[in-house]
């Protein structure tokens, strides 16, 4: 059975103070603390990698929901394994061989999740779905937090739902109040939110209007 989740993109936090935003998020009721990792191929912008992941384990017991929005995401494994990510989010549009990666991923300790980008039809991801414990479908191209939700994105939600009842759906782009009704009612679980959230006047009262949103 699905429960709704809450991931917090600190890709909107303040950076220099990465560990107290984290903990400001799970006071306020985040599930997934979501880590956005970009390496200026994959997405033409560039964030953080193992070592931060590594740096910020000590100092937190959160969930750490690793979006790797990277090319060639098979080279990170191992580090993001060391780190201590808890869970290693790949582009089904970079892996070489997916089935592989999955498995490597939960060899090495972590839960595997794979993400496709807006223009990726979902019945790409159908094969593996059944092998990962998490599918982030992207509601805004990759690269940058801020951007609209793409509405043309929820029939790919719908699909995957139908499909399988009992996994983890993960929407990320744009969610706020005025879109998470559609991505909840087409199925998706796991919310991420980044400008929505560290923009809010209370981050804690827009964590719960968007939890509450989500139908399970
Ligand atoms: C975008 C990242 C997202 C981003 C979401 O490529 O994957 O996680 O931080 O930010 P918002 O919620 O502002 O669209
Ligand atoms: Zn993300």
């Amino acid at each position: 059975t699905v429960v709704p989740k809450i991931a917090p993109s600190l890709l909107s936090g303040d950076f220099a103070k990465l560990a107290s935003e984290c903990q400001r998020m799970l006071d306020d009721g985040a599930d997934y603390l979501h880590m956005d990792v970009m390496d200026g191929h994959f997405v033409p912008n560039l964030t953080l990698g193992a070592p931060i992941i590594k740096s910020l384990r000590p100092h937190t017991k959160g969930f750490l929901d690793c979006h790797l929005m990277v090319s060639h995401p098979e080279q990170w494994v191992d580090d993001f394994a060391k780190a201590g990510a808890d869970l290693f989010c790949f582009h089904l549009e970079a892996a070489e061989d997916t089935s592989a990666l999955v498995k490597k991923i939960h060899e090495k300790g972590m839960k595997a999740g794979i993400a496709v980008k807006p223009n990726t039809p979902i019945e790409d991801v159908f094969p593996y779905a059944g092998e990962a414990d998490q599918i982030l479908i992207m509601t805004v191209e990759p690269g940058f937090g801020g951007q609209a939700f793409m509405t043309s994105c929820i029939e790919k939600v719908r699909k995957l739902r139908e499909k399988f009842p009992s996994l983890d759906i993960e929407v990320d782009g744009g969610l706020a109040p005025d879109t998470i009704d559609a991505a909840a009612e087409a199925g998706a679980n796991v919310i991420v939110a980044g400008s929505s959230i560290f923009k809010a006047d209370s981050p804690k009262d827009m964590i719960k209007l968007l939890r509450d949103r989500v139908q399970v």
